[in-house]
């Protein structure tokens, strides 16, 4: 069992990593919340028909009575309707504020099942189950729970800790490949702004079924890394800006090509490249580190390039709801390993932008 501990002072928590933990859940749970005699289980339509049959089981045998709340899988469910539903089927659970509501999917899942548990009754105890790599090594650490609104996403949330995250790589067996590799780009991005060591062990790893084999490792290096990162800035307001390396650029093809050509982690990966390449034009960066992320990167299917212009790349971050006034900062790399922040004036953001 590998162990990641969370500290942010009451509101702490666990990281438990280990393979078969699905199925001995309901002990956990009910040691960790012995008054919860009901449980929610939000999961959405791919990962629900799999796994919650089985935590079902685990927490029925504990005494805990369960209702399975299932959504359509995917971005689009991510909004106010959705949440809604899950509203009605918590209340006709009958939760109390005693009880618990378990997130069992990818990041789609912990984010709208975070913000139903913030919110439902004004807070119930909410515990983290993620089944994508992405959600494993970063959506389910941290605290930050949304949706998504027609105008933006992620723009209806709410700062709300788990009582615990329980990850069990072996999940990521059914996981598709696409959301695999999705996932792989945070991973990548991490060794890139954290660790060179993460960044050499991938360089190092040959494929997809060796990646899965390290999965334990790996994602408790990932965790640890945004553990120290959000003890320091739990609201975001400084360091943790620096999981953000990669995803102004990536935000900008996302968006331009309307969410439904390159998903997010396919957005980071080209963001990364691109803004490397520049930053080390300008001497910021050490010469070669965009060459080797990309070689990274393309090992695993990323995309590293696209067909946008500056001013696509300009319009769209103008749009971003990270801006703040006439500046935005910027996440760049000294080499692999270390990064900083940069504040960059609109005026010059295209000298870090590819170009025309
Ligand atoms: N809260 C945060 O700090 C944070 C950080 C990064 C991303 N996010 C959010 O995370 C979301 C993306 O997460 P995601 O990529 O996990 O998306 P997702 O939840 O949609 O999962 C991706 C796909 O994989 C499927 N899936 C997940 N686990 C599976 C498994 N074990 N077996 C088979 N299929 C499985 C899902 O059904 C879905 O189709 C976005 O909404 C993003 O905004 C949040
Ligand atoms: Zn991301």
């Amino acid at each position: 069992m590998r162990n990641v501990h969370v500290d942010l002072g009451l509101k702490s928590y666990e990281i438990e990593i280990e393979r078969g933990l699905l199925p001995r859940l309901g002990r956990k749970i009910k040691t960790l919340l012995p008054k919860a005699e009901k449980a929610a289980v939000i999961t959405d339509s791919n990962v629900g028909p799999l796994y919650a049959s089985v935590l079902k089981k685990s927490l029925e045998k504990e005494g805990i009575a369960v209702t399975v709340l299932t959504f359509k899988a995917g971005e689009e469910s991510k909004n106010l309707q959705t949440l809604g539903t899950l509203y009605d089927g918590l209340a006709e659970a009958g939760l109390t504020r005693s009880d618990a509501v378990i997130a069992l999917g990818g990041g789609v899942t912990g984010d709208m099942g975070g913000l139903a548990a913030a919110t439902f009754l004004r807070g119930v105890a909410f515990i983290q189950i993620p089944s994508s790599l992405l959600a494993t090594v970063d959506s389910s650490v941290g605290g930050k729970v949304a949706v998504d609104l027609p105008s933006g996403k992620n723009l209806v949330g709410a700062f709300y800790q788990p009582k615990a995250v329980y990850i069990d790589p072996d999940l990521l067996k059914t996981l598709p490949v696409r959301y695999l590799h999705d996932g792989l780009a945070e991973v990548i991005k991490y060794g890139c702004i954290r660790d060179r060591d993460l960044f050499v062990t991938l360089e190092n790893i040959q494929n997809d079924a060796e990646l899965l084999n390290r999965a334990d490792e790996i994602i408790e290096t990932c965790c640890n890394i945004k553990a120290r990162i959000v003890e320091q800035d739990e609201f975001d307001n400084g360091e943790r800006m620096l999981l953000n390396f990669g995803h102004t650029l990536g935000h900008a093809v996302e968006k331009t090509f309307h969410f439904d050509r390159y998903s997010h982690g396919e957005g980071v990966s080209i963001g990364m490249v691109l803004l490397t390449r520049q930053s080390e034009k300008l001497g910021l960066t050490e010469y070669g580190t965009a060459d080797r992320i990309a070689a990274l990167l393309q090992k695993f299917q990323l995309p590293v390039n696209v067909k946008m212009r500056q001013d696509d790349f300009l319009r769209a971050i103008a749009l971003d709801k990270k801006k703040r006034g006439s500046s935005l900062t910027l996440i760049l790399l000294k080499k692999i390993g270390d990064s900083f922040l940069q504040k960059v004036a609109f005026s010059n953001l295209p000298d870090f932008l590819p170009g025309k």
